[in-house]
C-alpha cells in the first residue's frame, strides 16, 4: 500500500480526512510524512495528534525554490515516499519535485477548474455570482492549478452566504479526495 506525504499550509481538514480515511480502513496507504511552509499553521497540531512526523520549512530560509525542494526530497527519499498529495499547500511546485515525482503529485481545488485558479477560489466565485461551483482533484503540472483534471463535483452555492457554501465545499473535498485517491491508489 502506498506511503503518501501530504502538503498544506493551513487548517489541514483535508490532511484529517485522509489521516480519518485511512485509519478507518477506507482509503489504503499511509501518510509518512506532512510537510507545511507556514511552522504555526493548525495542521502542524493535527499532525502531531496523529503521530505523524512533521517537516516544517520556510522557504524564505533557502537561497532558492530548487534548494528548498532538495531538502523537502531527501526526507521524502529517506521515508520511501511514493506520492505526494497536496492539501491547502499555497505554493507551486518546482522542477525539483516535479521531475522526482512524474505524475505522482495531486492537488485539490475547491472550484471547478479553469474556474477561479489561485488563491480564494471560493471568493472569487461568490464574486463572481456563479450559481454552482465546486471541487476539483487533479494532477499537478508547473502551472497554477492546471494539470490533467482526474474528478470533479458541483456544488451548489448559498445565496450570499459564503460561510455555508464554504462549509458544503470543505464537506465535498472530503468525500471527493478520499474516493479519488483510493481509485488511483488501488490502480
Ligand atoms: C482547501 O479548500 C483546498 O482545496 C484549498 O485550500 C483549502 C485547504 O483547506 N487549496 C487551494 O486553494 C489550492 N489552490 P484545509 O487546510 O482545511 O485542507
Amino acid at each position: 500500500t502506498p506511503k503518501i506525504a501530504v502538503f498544506a499550509s493551513g487548517s489541514g481538514s483535508n490532511f484529517q480526512a485522509i489521516y480519518d480515511a485511512m485509519k478507518a480502513g477506507d482509503l489504503t496507504g499511509s501518510i509518512a510524512l506532512v510537510v507545511t511552509d507556514k511552522p504555526n499553521a493548525f495542521v502542524v497540531e493535527r499532525a502531531s495528534i496523529a503521530g505523524i512526523e512533521t517537516l516544517a520549512i520556510k522557504p524564505a530560509n533557502y537561497p532558492s525554490k530548487e534548494a528548498y525542494e532538495h531538502v523537502i526530497l531527501q526526507k521524502l527519499s529517506e521515508l520511501q515516499v511514493e506520492w505526494i498529495i497536496l492539501a491547502g499547500y499555497m505554493r507551486l511546485i518546482g522542477d525539483v519535485l516535479l521531475e522526482a515525482y512524474p505524475n505522482r503529485i495531486i492537488n485539490i481545488h475547491p472550484s471547478l477548474l479553469p474556474s477561479f485558479p489561485g488563491k480564494d477560489a471560493i471568493g472569487q466565485a461568490m464574486a463572481h455570482g456563479v450559481k454552482v461551483t465546486g471541487v476539483t482533484v487533479h494532477y499537478v503540472d508547473a502551472g497554477m492549478d492546471t494539470g490533467p483534471i482526474l474528478a470533479q463535483a458541483a456544488v451548489t452555492v448559498v445565496d450570499g452566504d459564503r460561510e455555508k457554501t464554504e462549509a458544503r465545499i470543505h464537506e465535498v473535498e472530503h468525500e471527493l479526495y478520499t474516493k479519488t485517491l483510493n481509485q488511483l491508489f488501488s490502480l
